[in-house]
């Protein structure tokens, strides 16, 4: 027989009782998260988000509620009624440790199946088990804490906005495309026979439509909308913190975000120090192989190709540079781990991997014989390397988005060797700006130039000219912030003049159909007196990911999706009614005809 709540109030949350609350009277209320029957003794640790109490069921002085606790199991929703007393032996593992609540009362709310996992801080439930019984994986303290944290950083990223005179504005989610890299998610409109709203992938025109209307400042903590390719830190619907400004410059835009930051990470106690450094995004390739460097550890990469003369280029068909680095202790390598490093090289697309390590008995080197002595010793000065090291050089062929192939591959095994070697300092948050980046970028499944960002970023003043004749050399005025590898953000100064919008569009090869058809209203908007304007957005769920010590955004939202793009719990997507399909004038082709 179940209780019912009726009257019954609590008086404490279960992880707030101490010492100092000892021989007072309380009601606590949650959920059974484990009994330990010992006979006459019983005892029930009690769990709310706030944390477990014990609570001791006496058969001698309280025989009717300790019949009825023997009844309980794991889960069972109770509320208990006693009197707090200090324990006799406290247990330092719990904050309510020093206490434990004597049971006079206890009411059974409700009772619960067993679960499929344990309820406890470090589960090792499969992530789609996980996923698919959120509301218990929601029980645990981390899944919870993640979530307290988040709401209290997007508490604060909204004061901190608001200090700054941004006003948050509600932009549509029933709309149309907005060009980020992606695919849309489309919504049919049943009034508007074949035709169909998009989800946004970001509010990024209605935001510049809001600097057109006079908004100066705006913001929004806001989903976004892709259909991707997912991974740990992407998921199909996703939050940012959109912000738009008029007449800023670049530095204005840095310096909000800066705000923003610095105060985000102190609510999870973390100190960071502003304004952040900036590098250009070619630097960034060459130095770290990487456009969201990790820099909490050195291992820079060294351009070291004229340490291959012609004659070895020729033999390992080098094409284009070499790029290298040293691997502090990696000397220790065996040639099994070379080998492996060679072969994730090559997966990488290099040519191949060249190794020289400075072991305590000797310099050994895989290229000694191609490059020649003088060079090996030219090769690790040129990375800096010590005694101990090991130095990686890798080749490779093709460019990779125009830049130069082998440096990203370096940059990979730098990642995989600063993880290995243990030299990444988990406790530093190094933020990073990052600009200068091409404007466009050629897509060799298209065969054409595509926007390196999306085609509203601004144009570098002086090489607006090339927008038709030598597209590959513009520079746009996009930026990136980057943290711990990590692309958080990403924004631009945009084009704020109805032609050179114009002229984009057609640089990107549009129609004056297709413009018109896709970007019209747009266009429009521009010819009636738009500010110069920027802005930028973060990614709200990397941003706690990071601050919460995660490594999957998955572990930051209260529902996320799979990287098949599926809620497990909710079961969707899912198969809707003919009924409805028919309302929307809509019939499923077979799976083949896609
Ligand atoms: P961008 O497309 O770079 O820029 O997105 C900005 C930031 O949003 C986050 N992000 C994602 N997070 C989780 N899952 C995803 N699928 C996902 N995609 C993006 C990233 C990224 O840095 N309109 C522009 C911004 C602007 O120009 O102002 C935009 O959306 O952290």
């Amino acid at each position: 027989m179940l209780d019912f709540l009726g009257n019954l109030k609590r008086t404490h949350y279960c992880g707030a009782l101490r010492a100092t609350d000892a021989d007072r009277d309380a009601v606590v209320m949650g959920w059974v998260h484990r009994r330990r029957d010992l006979g006459n003794l019983l005892f029930l640790d009690v769990r709310d988000r706030t944390g477990i109490v014990q609570v001791v069921f006496n058969k001698e002085t309280q025989p009717e509620a300790h019949g009825k606790a023997e009844h309980v199991r794991s889960e069972y929703v109770v509320a208990i009624e006693g009197k707090v007393v200090k324990r006799g032996k406290a247990n330092p593992e719990i904050a309510t440790g020093e206490v434990e609540l004597i049971a006079a009362k206890l009411h059974i709310l409700n009772n619960a199946k067993t679960p499929p996992f344990q309820i406890e801080q470090d589960t090792n439930a499969a992530e789609e088990t996980r996923l698919r019984y959120r509301y218990l994986d929601l029980r645990r303290p981390k899944p919870h804490a993640n979530l307290a944290l988040r709401h209290k950083i997007i508490i604060e990223i909204r004061r901190t906005m608001d200090e700054m005179g941004f006003i948050e504005v509600e932009t549509p989610m029933l709309t149309r495309s907005t060009p980020e890299g992606a695919r849309d998610y489309l919504v049919p409109s049943r009034v508007h026979h074949g035709q169909f709203y998009a989800l946004p992938q970001s509010p990024q025109i209605f935001k510049q439509i809001l600097m057109i209307g006079g908004l100066d400042r705006y913001f929004q903590i806001v989903k976004c909308f892709r259909d991707e390719d997912l991974r740990a830190d992407r998921q199909p619907e996703f939050t940012q913190l959109d912000l738009e400004m008029s007449f800023p410059r670049q530095e204005d835009i840095f310096g909000v975000i800066e705000k923003v930051m610095v105060n985000a990470c102190g609510v999870a106690g973390i100190k960071a120090t502003a304004p952040f450094p900036h590098m250009l995004y070619k630097d960034c390739i060459r130095k770290y192989g990487s456009d969201k460097p990790d820099m909490r550890f050195g291992m820079e990469l060294h351009e070291v190709t004229d340490c291959f003369p012609e004659e070895a280029k020729t033999k390992l068909q080098i094409e284009g540079n070499v790029f290298a680095l040293a691997a502090p202790g990696g000397a220790s390598y065996s040639r099994k781990q070379l080998d492996e490093l060679t072969e994730k090289a090559k997966s990488l697309g290099a040519r191949g991997a060249y190794f020289v390590k400075l072991a305590p008995e000797g310099t050994t080197t895989t290229v000694e014989k191609l490059i020649g002595a003088e060079n090996v010793k030219k090769l690790a000065e040129a990375c800096g390397a010590k005694p101990g090291d090991l130095v990686v050089a890798v080749s490779a062929k093709e460019q990779i988005k125009g830049t130069e192939a082998a440096a990203l591959i370096a940059g990979q095994l730098r990642l995989q060797l600063g993880e290995a070697l243990g030299v990444i300092d988990k406790t530093q948050w190094k933020f990073l700006w990052l600009t200068g980046f091409p404007l466009f970028e050629w897509s060799e499944a298209d065969k054409t130039w595509v926007s390196a960002q999306h085609p509203f970023t601004g144009i570098v003043d002086e090489d607006l000219e090339k927008l038709e004749t030598a597209p590959w050399e513009v520079r746009s005025k996009g930026y990136d912030l980057v943290l711990n590898g990590y692309e958080l953000g990403s924004g631009s100064i945009r084009i704020h003049r109805q032609d050179v919008q114009e002229r984009l569009f057609k640089a990107l090869g549009l129609s004056e159909e297709q413009l018109r058809r896709r970007f019209g209203f747009f266009l429009d908007a521009l010819t009636y007196g738009t500010p110069p304007h920027g802005g930028i957005a973060l990614g709200i769920d990397r941003v706690v990911m990071l601050l919460a010590g995660e490594t999957s955004i998955r572990e930051v939202i209260a529902f996320a999706k799979t990287t098949k793009a599926q809620d497990l719990m909710a079961e969707s997507p899912s198969e809707v009614d003919t009924v409805q399909l028919d309302q929307l004038g809509i019939a499923i082709k077979p799976e083949e005809s896609k």
